[in-house]
């Protein structure tokens, strides 16, 4: 790698902080903020609104594949990083829902799911000048990523912070029902056979437990440092 990494990949598990930091990397770096995980909610959504059940594996196969689905900047002032549309509706807020959330992972470890948005994702990841966030970015969609990071964090403060989150949405959540969907999301996507959720060999695993979201910005702002350094070094 020359300079600055130009594909930044970022796994982890539910609420561990990827999203945070991503949007605050693509800022800082003046590169594109790729959430795959709202492509896996937004076929999600979209089976549970045209009624597909869930259990049919062939047709959540040919919906992740045909769906009309586009991922823009953001159309609404409300605090929203990016809008999606399915069929060019305004979709944003209704995949965080807890229909959505505790759906998901059942849908995400279809193989055909996943080879459908997978190819979608890599097209974007191969452009450039990209923070992409997942559960597989280092693993499988880019594997070439020039730095990968995996963020961690106690099931117990991940489930705080969704918490928080939410509320400051001005929803109304149990402590408990986030912390027991998160646990649940995380066995399937760590047990899933297809791009389970794990870091990568080369991959930088960040736990977050007891940092803030700055903390954890300033810490990766001085890796990339870091890194730019050693390769002039190398290469001069
Ligand atoms: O924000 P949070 O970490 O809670 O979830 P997300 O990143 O929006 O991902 C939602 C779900 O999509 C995950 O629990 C996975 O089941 C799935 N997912 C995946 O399988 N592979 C990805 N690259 C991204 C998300």
């Amino acid at each position: 790698m020359m300079g600055k990494p130009l594909r930044i990949a970022i796994d982890g598990p539910a609420a561990s902080g990827k999203s945070a930091l991503a949007q605050r990397l693509a800022a800082h770096l003046g590169y594109a903020y790729v959430d795959t995980g709202a492509m896996y909610r937004a076929v999600t959504w979209a089976a549970l609104n045209k009624g597909i059940p869930l259990t049919d594996e062939d047709a959540m196969t040919r919906l992740a594949e045909s769906l009309d689905l586009d991922i823009l900047p953001p159309t609404v002032a409300d605090g929203r990083p990016y809008t999606v549309q399915v069929e060019g509706m305004d979709v944003t807020w209704a995949l965080r829902s807890p229909e959505v959330e505790a759906a998901v992972s059942q849908v995400s470890a279809y193989p055909g799911v996943r080879r459908a948005l997978a190819h979608r994702q890599r097209q974007i990841g191969l452009r450039g000048r990209v923070v992409m966030v997942g559960r597989d970015i280092g693993t499988v969609i880019l594997p070439e990523a020039d730095l990968k990071l995996y963020l961690d964090a106690d099931l117990k403060t991940r489930a705080q912070r969704r918490y928080q989150e939410l509320r400051d949405r001005g929803e109304i959540v149990s402590f408990e029902e986030i912390l027991e969907a998160i646990q649940r999301r995380d066995a399937l996507d760590q047990g899933r056979e297809v791009a389970p959720l794990r870091p990568a060999p080369d991959a930088i695993v960040l736990d977050t437990t007891a940092m803030n979201i700055e903390e954890v910005f300033h810490r990766v702002r001085l890796l990339i440092e870091e890194q730019c350094q050693e390769t002039t070094h190398v290469a001069g």
